[in-house]
């Protein structure tokens, strides 16, 4: 555990921004993410979410800042009404024993890896979080079993030099410090993927668990080929140009916010 800028921190994540636990290996049973409410919220890419927790236990998906009053993603409230059809998928949230926010299940449509850069984004996870007060980071646990899908993670949002790509069977396990490295998914498939994604607080109780299930911050990467990763960099350039041509055009600055999703 460490500070910086007054924040507690995990160790663990501080070279590369993330780690990759064991993988999950019981199975859960697939109505735990499919006979639950989801609601339509735009986070990157076609997504729903079925929040498990909430500002105020309602199904809904809003930062808690933009509650009354505004506070910080933690102190999540559970949502009954989800959490009794989501048992195992609510243990599993609550198992490192971390003050956990928002969490909730994210459905995505399939995309292509030029899709995924374009959509690569920070998180908000941090804000109104009070100084010497653990950062908060997010766990994804991958429900659906999606061997050629991938996370994509990059220190600086247009720049391939330091990219992660970490394969997402069902199972797969990583903490990421969302509001550090650039992320989306490149999810390749025919049926929508389901992920588990769980904010939490860093600090003695998250390191302990990431030091149970051997986080590293490396694994294997998912290998791509030249061919892919140049056309996917070029379209990833041309969107920008064309977002940024349009606030132009409207004489507005372009908006690159973090993800408040
Ligand atoms: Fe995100």
């Amino acid at each position: 555990m460490i500070r910086i800028m007054g924040y507690i921190k995990s160790a663990a994540l501080e070279s590369t921004g993330f780690v990759v636990l064991d993988p999950y290996d019981k199975e859960i049973d697939p109505k735990e993410w499919l006979e639950i409410e989801y609601v339509d919220w735009k986070s990157s890419g076609d997504t729903r979410f079925a929040p498990l927790a909430s500002a105020k236990g309602e199904i809904e998906c809003n930062g808690f800042w933009n509650h009354e009053p505004p506070r910080t993603d933690k102190d999540g409230v559970w949502i009954d009404e989800q959490t009794e059809k989501a048992p195992t998928l609510t243990a599993r949230a609550k198992e490192p024993g971390a003050n956990v926010g928002r969490c909730r299940i994210i459905e995505l449509q399939p995309n292509s890896y030029a899709d995924c850069l374009y959509n690569l984004h920070q998180d908000d996870n941090n804000r109104l979080n009070p100084d010497g007060t653990g950062w908060v980071v997010r766990g994804f646990f991958n429900l659906t079993d999606d061997k050629d899908s991938y996370f994509v993670l990059r220190e600086n949002r247009s720049d391939p030099s330091i990219e992660y790509r970490i394969a997402l069977p069902a199972g797969a396990q990583l903490i990421v410090d969302t509001q550090r490295l650039w992320h989306a998914v490149h999810h390749q498939g025919d049926e929508p993927r389901y992920c588990l994604i769980t904010s939490w607080e860093s600090g003695p109780e998250l390191d302990e668990y990431i030091a149970r299930y051997n986080g590293q911050p490396t694994t294997e990467y998912y290998e791509i080929s030249e061919e892919v990763r140049e056309a996917g960099q070029a379209e990833q350039a041309r969107r920008d140009a064309a977002r940024a041509a349009y606030y132009a055009a409207k004489g507005q600055k372009e908006k690159l916010a973090m993800s408040e999703a």
